[in-house]
């Protein structure tokens, strides 16, 4: 088992990564957190087999477990959805220092870390990823949280603001088990490599070089590679955490891609997972770093050739509205003092927050992407 702690002023935590883990659950949970009463809070897609080893692993080290499914779509990660969580934990009379364990993908870690924030004052979160995209981003960090309806427009059409409402909740422990990787789809799979690499483009060039090596073996989800895929992109999320909990300053690196991804999402025709948003957004960041001399042509062709290599995509699917997506951008909850705040990577390994781009340059960077050119329809 590889063990990567996450040192914070008020708190610290464990990161646990190791085949098999799912069956330790139990074990890691009395650990951080060792009480008699415990809700497993699963997405229903994991029920079978995930959640039933689950709930047993902490059956067997004697917790009274109370378990609930919640289906896990960014359209049911609502305040009502936390409400019918509250009335559960209630019933199940789960007091301050009863555990949650969020067993799913981000959106399970997301509502099930906002309720435990939140019941009660505050009880404590395990969060046992099972999606690729959830083990190295999600549910390290503590940002918990829902969606919630924007300001309506003139037809009064309002649409869900992503994340708007939340708190940094952080776990008590971290459980990565990458076996249960086997049961992912493809696609859910792929979204996941999209986040390790935006870790490597933005602090380590040697991930992206593992990643190229090792593509076909992470596409066999070999164990090992899967393993070592996962240590090394969690050590790099855990220590810009470590440095900047609340986001302040350097964490927002990790949004790198994500201002385009957010706008794109929700566009129903574009059908496009978040991963594979971020994807496109690096692209178009990528496009913006090499407009403003930050990157070369060369740096900015091995990304794009290192996610279609992975099954990404580097443009969009069909074509868009770039202004409308430009005025939409200014939704995004990066944008600083009224002004846009972007990031950009600096070369491959390292990246930047950047305040000033020019409508211009976003206007190129949506162009860059567009179906049809080297970037796009991929
Ligand atoms: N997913 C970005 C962050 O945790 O800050």
């Amino acid at each position: 088992m590889q063990t990567i702690d996450v040192n914070l002023p008020h708190d610290t935590y464990a990161i646990h990564i190791a085949r098999g883990l799912l069956d330790r659950l139990g074990e890691i949970t009395r650990e951080a957190t060792p009480h008699d009463r415990a809700m497993l809070v699963m997405d229903s897609n994991v029920a079978e087999p995930h959640g039933v080893i689950a709930a047993r692993a902490l059956e067997s080290a004697g917790y009274a477990v109370v378990t609930r499914e919640l289906v896990a779509l960014e359209s049911r990660k609502t305040l009502s959805t936390v409400q019918g969580m509250y009335e559960a934990m209630l019933a199940a009379k789960l007091d301050r220092t009863g555990p949650v364990i969020a067993l799913g993908g981000g959106v399970v870690g997301d509502i099930a870390g906002f309720a435990a924030a939140t019941y009660l004052r505050g009880v404590p979160v395990i969060q046992a990823p099972t999606t690729l995209l959830a083990m190295v981003d999600a549910s390290v960090g503590g940002k918990t949280g829902v969606n919630f309806p924007l300001p309506a427009d003139d037809a009064g059409r309002s649409e869900l603001g992503k994340n708007l409402i939340g708190a940094f909740w952080q776990p008590r422990a971290v459980a990565i088990d990458p076996q249960v990787l086997v049961t992912l789809d493809q696609r859910g799979f792929r979204c996941g490599l999209a986040e390790t690499v935006k870790h490597g483009v933005l602090a380590d060039v040697s991930l992206l070089d593992f990643i190229a090596e090792h593509a076909a073996a992470i596409a066999a989800l070999d164990m090992d590679v899967l393993e070592e895929l996962i240590v090394r992109s969690v050590r790099i999320k855990a220590a810009i955490v470590e440095e900047d909990e609340r986001e302040t300053g350097r964490r927002a690196l990790l949004n790198l891609g994500h201002t385009f991804a957010h706008v794109l999402e929700p566009i129903e025709a574009l059908d496009l997972r978040h991963g594979e948003a971020v994807s496109i957004g690096m692209c178009a960041a990528a496009h913006c770093a090499v407009e403003t001399n930050r990157m070369t042509s060369e740096e900015a062709g091995r990304l794009r050739g290192l996610l279609r290599r992975l099954g990404l995509p580097t443009g969009l699917p069909r074509e868009v509205d770039a202004e409308a997506l430009i005025d939409t951008m200014g939704y995004d909850k990066k944008v600083a003092g009224g002004k846009l705040r972007l990031i950009l990577p600096r070369g491959l390994g390292a990246a930047e927050i950047v305040d000033d781009l020019d409508r211009s340059t976003l206007e190129a960077a949506w162009a860059a992407v567009e179906p049809g050119t080297s970037g796009g329809g991929g």
